[in-house]
């Protein structure tokens, strides 16, 4: 799987893709991640990328052409598809991620200030993701919670024992039961008793009754 990022700050991903899980999934190159730097498709010697809206309202808007520039110098795998990040668009679920993950190439649109030209999500980009009801300063946040939710699903990424298989939302809309670690007493809040009793049929129901829907 590749993710390839469009953004006006590359380096701002440089420490949570060279962290964990994400780190070791390039290194068994299960995924493979390309940031492009936006600015290099600028056109003008201030490599601005930006101008004001039509119609005028504060701040600046992303221009098309650096971004269809961009799109162009990517080399496109058979199964890719181009996303573009916006507070506008449907909000991830998990299922998305399924879905998401059977791409052999992900192209994201990182958005800055006031958002993107609206021509880039009508003519340019396969959808449009927003990762919640709340409005960030960019797409590269959502970007990197894109290549992570993503990653923990493909093969050999997470080792058996972290199996994503019966977490949160693996069934639709369930979520995991309560977990709990050493010590059994903490300022006296206690573990429930029932998960110290080496009785698995009662465990299993316990976690069963206390899943979240
Ligand atoms: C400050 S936001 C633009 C907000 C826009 N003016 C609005 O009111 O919807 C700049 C960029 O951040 C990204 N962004 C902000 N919130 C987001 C969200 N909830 N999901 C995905 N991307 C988001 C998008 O790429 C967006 O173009």
């Amino acid at each position: 799987m590749q993710f390839t990022i469009i953004t006006i700050f590359p380096g701002i991903f440089d420490s949570y893709f060279s962290k964990a899980m994400v780190k070791r999934a390039q290194l068994k190159k299960i995924i493979d991640i390309k940031i492009t730097d936006l600015r290099h498709f600028a056109g003008n010697k201030y490599k601005s990328v930006d101008d004001t809206p039509y119609g005028g309202g504060a701040g600046m808007v992303l221009k098309i052409e650096p971004i269809y520039k961009a799109l162009k110098s990517i080399k496109r795998k058979k199964k890719s598809r181009v996303i573009l990040f916006s507070a506008r668009g449907k909000t991830l679920t998990q299922k998305d991620l399924r879905r998401l993950k059977k791409y052999d190439q992900l192209i994201m649109i990182c958005g800055r200030y006031e958002g993107v030209d609206n021509r880039v999500a009508e003519k340019l980009a396969d959808e449009e993701i927003s990762i919640g009801n709340y409005v960030l300063t960019g797409g590269e946040i959502p970007a990197m919670v894109l290549v992570d939710g993503i990653t923990r699903l493909l093969p050999g990424v997470l080792g058996n024992l972290e199996s994503p298989k019966d977490e949160s939302f693996s069934k639709e809309n369930e979520l995991e039961y309560p977990q709990y670690t050493k010590p059994e007493k903490f300022k006296g809040w206690k573990v429930p008793k029932i998960l110290l009793s080496g009785n698995h049929g009662k465990i299993k129901d316990w976690r069963e009754k206390n899943k979240r829907y």
